[in-house]
Formats: C-alpha cells, structure tokens, sequence
C-alpha cells in the first residue's frame, strides 16, 4: 500500500536544503498532473503550488523508487517500504543526485530551479491551450456559448501557479516559425504578462501604503484640512479574487477575434478600412456580446475585453473605442494593453515576423514614458516583472559573441556562437553576468544592435528553441 507524507513537513525538509522524489505521479481533483513521479524536487516552489491546490499529503510509491533526503544527502524516508532512517544508504542512483545535491553552486541551482518551473509551466500552459482551444471552438460552433465553470477552473490554476514564480516570463510559450496556434499562445502569454504585472503592482503599492501609514511624519486624514496628509491620489490595491477575475479577463481578453472571420484574422497583406473596421470590433462590440450572452456579470472581464486596446494617454494614435478619456479605462484593462502589446510584438503573426523582447521593452517604455503618474506604475511594474533584459532576448557581448537571456534576474546568459558568429559545437555553461568578478568581455555590449528571433533562429541550438526542450 502506498504511503504519503504530511505537505508541510515536505516543505519544511525541501527548505532546509533537502529534496524529494515521489515515484508516483501526483494529480490535483481535476486530473491535472501536479508533480512528475521521477522529478526530484529542491525547490519548496512546486510544494508551496500543490499546497495552494488544496492538497494536504503526498503519496509515496510503495516499489523504492520514491525517496527523500535531508541537506546532507542522507536518505531520511524511504517511502512506505522502507522505515525512516539516518544512516539508511542511498543505491547508485539516488547517491548521483545526492552528491550533484550537495556539489550545487548557487547557479547550479537556480538552473535547477529553473528547469523545475519550466516543467511545470509547459504542463500547465498544455492545459490552458486545451481549455482556450475548447472554449473558442465551442463559442464558434454555439453562436456564442461556452463553458465559464471550465475555463475560470484553469485559469485560477494558471494564475496561481504565476503567483508563485519569479519570473513567469521565462515561460511564455512562442512558435517562432508559424503563427498556426498564435490566438490560444497570445491568450495564455497576455494573461502570464498580466497576472505578473498585476502582482508587481500589488507590491509596489502595498510598499507605499505601508509606507505611508508607518510614516512619523503621518498626521491624521482631516479631509477640512488642505495640508493633510491623506495620499493626494487614489491607491489602487486589488483583492485575491478581483485578481483572479482579472487573470481571466486577460485570458479571454480576445474572445471577440473568434466572430471575426479567418479569412480577414489571417490575411497576409495589409487589411482594407473596412477589414480593419471588422478587426476593432472585438474588442467593444463582439467580445462584450459573447460576455453577455453567457451572463457573466464580471464587470472586470467585460472592461478588459472592452478596453484593452484603449488609448492610454489622450489623443493615443490607433486606439479604439475611442472615448478621448484614459483617465477613465480601469488601471487592469491597461495592463492589458501593454501585456498584448508586448507578446503581439514579440510572437510571429501572420503579417510579421517576432520582434526581439528587447525591442519590444524599450518601445513600450519610450511610448508610454512620461505620462500621468498612475500610467508611470504600471510601466514599472512590467519593466520590473520582465527586466531589461527579458527572458528569451538574444545578446551580443562584448566579446562578440551572440548569447540567449535565460533568465533577466542576472541576467543569466548561455552563449550560443563563437566571436565569428558560428554556432558552438558543445554547450557551455550558463553565466550570471551579475555576479561579482564577471569578466568585462562577457558582459553585454549594448551598442551592437539586436537581433530578431528569426534572424538569429538557424543559429540557435536544440535545447534553446522551445520551451517545452
Ligand atoms: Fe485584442
Ligand atoms: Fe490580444
């Protein structure tokens, strides 16, 4: 018979340095596969998520394959079979990922780390692609119908899985080379972006807030007095399930583009007025339609799908419905805007070619710079969530050599040619450029220009091209 091990406890082992291999498959209530039976866990990331999902023990499997080692390495539990013992020894196998345990610099694993999360991530976006892919051919084929209860189950999932990564950009899912499932992609991309964004926010603004009520020099709110010092702008702060609302506003937040036909949605050229005019529709006129007609009532989906391509500043070129009043376009829906600028510019479309994230970063940060205040957090949010050096942008350092963003936080590079621009026949070590001591030649030169996804793609070895690798 199986046994299973308190979740809590996991967490407090994984945390202290130790790690954890079930040798079992554990799934949420829904099917969802949550942790792999061989994966060996060293990040209380993972648990902390199963934890959220409602579960309070993991199974061990009763064949020895399952195991769970303390800091040191020594095998703590052997799952069901074998009794909880110090000075048990580990076979040949478990002993390689214990000595790799114990050897791990703090590069080692974060990339550990981050091959985790990718797992995870390519599993829950499998998922979410299913329930988007499912919920636009239903509206299609019912004229408007699909299932709510469904899709709000996913995406809480998602949502809750990106609260508790670092970076969820790492883990946007990208087709470099066709544009074929580019809808399903740029509704699980924007709601990631925008959850982070959202999130980032959040603590930005906590930090204020806390900031402000902890002043010394905080006198009390008297609204007959000018001078008082009640905060002159209206703070923004949004609850666990207003958040939950608005991951999956940004999730369906191009419901619409399913009325209109494939024909104009695909068109490789440039669009007629009057094509364009049937493109713009999604937004305030489709979409709220679709909403209405399943009785949604959630006024925080029904404004990002109304919004999300609004002016975010007055007399904002190419915005539609255009009212001529940003002031008035909720702060989410404009989070939106910039989550879909940002992978609209960086995924193949059928009328261009992916721009590389750098690019896109720097042309959203110079549009939208400099405007009002609440407009100036919410880029800072995002250029905080992604970096500025996002995930997945490719580099030239100062050695000349071409090298792909791992991660931002570093940012944490892998080279991938030599100083002639030849592709690498092995594959080097990752670096952490901001790490101290990093040679001057390996950081990244700025003044050589950035290249496109497509450019370099050719270049690009296996294990970089796709996420799921
Ligand atoms: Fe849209
Ligand atoms: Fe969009």
């Amino acid at each position: 018979m199986a046994g299973t091990i308190d979740i809590d406890s996991l967490i407090q082992i994984v945390s202290n340095g130790g790690k954890v291999t079930t040798g079992i498959d554990v799934y949420n209530s829904n099917g969802t596969l949550l942790l792999e039976k061989t994966f060996i866990v060293t990040s209380t990331k993972i648990l902390q998520l199963i934890k959220e999902s409602g579960i309070k023990k993991i199974p061990l499997s009763a064949d020895g394959k399952s195991g769970i080692w303390d800091a040191s390495g020594k095998k703590i539990s052997a799952g069901p079979k074998g009794p909880i013992s110090e000075s048990r020894q580990a076979n040949a196998d478990e002993m390689s990922s214990i000595s790799l345990g114990i050897s791990l610099t703090t590069l080692g694993k974060r990339l550990n780390e981050i091959d985790e999360s990718r797992k995870l991530a390519y599993e829950n976006y499998e998922v979410a692609k299913k329930c988007i892919k499912k919920a636009l051919n239903d509206i299609k084929k019912s004229g408007g119908q699909f299932d709510y209860a469904e899709v709000s189950s996913h995406v809480s999932k998602l949502a809750g899985f990106l609260t508790i990564m670092d970076n969820p950009f790492s883990y946007l899912t990208r087709e470099i080379l066709s544009c074929d499932d580019y809808l399903y992609n740029h509704s699980i991309n924007v709601c990631t972006i925008g959850t982070a964004i959202m999130n980032k926010f959040n603590i930005i603004f906590s930090t204020m807030i806390s900031g402000h009520l902890n002043s010394s020099e905080n006198e009390a709110y008297d609204p007959f007095k000018k001078s008082s010092g009640m905060p002159k702008s209206i703070y923004h702060h949004f609850q666990k399930d207003e958040l939950q609302s608005i991951s999956l506003g940004f999730f369906l937040h191009d419901i619409g583009k399913v009325m209109v036909p494939n024909a104009i949605l695909n068109k490789t050229g440039k669009l007629t007025p009057e094509e364009f005019d049937t493109v713009k529709k999604h937004s305030y006129e489709l979409g709220p339609a679709i909403i209405e007609k399943n009785n949604l009532n959630n006024p925080f989906i029904t404004n990002i799908v109304k919004y999300h391509h609004s002016g975010l500043y007055p007399d904002e070129p190419h915005c539609y419905p255009d009212d001529g009043q940003p002031e008035k376009i909720p702060l989410y829906a404009k989070v939106c805007k910039i989550a879909d600028m940002y992978d609209a510019m960086t995924s193949k479309t059928s009328y261009k070619e992916a721009s590389n994230q750098i690019h896109a970063v720097t042309e959203i940060f110079r549009t939208y710079a400099r405007k009002d205040a609440l407009l100036q957090y919410i880029l800072q949010s995002f250029i905080k969530s992604i970096g500025i050096y996002p995930p997945g942008s490719i580099v030239f350092l100062r050695n000349r050599q071409m090298a792909f963003v791992l991660e931002s936080k570093g940012p944490l590079i892998i080279p991938f040619t030599d100083a002639d621009g030849k592709q690498l026949s092995y594959k080097p070590e990752p670096l952490d450029l901001g790490e101290d001591g990093c040679d001057d030649a390996l950081k990244i030169d700025n003044r050589r220009s950035i290249k496109n996804p497509r450019e370099v793609y050719d270049l690009l070895p296996s294990y970089l091209k796709t996420a799921k690798d």
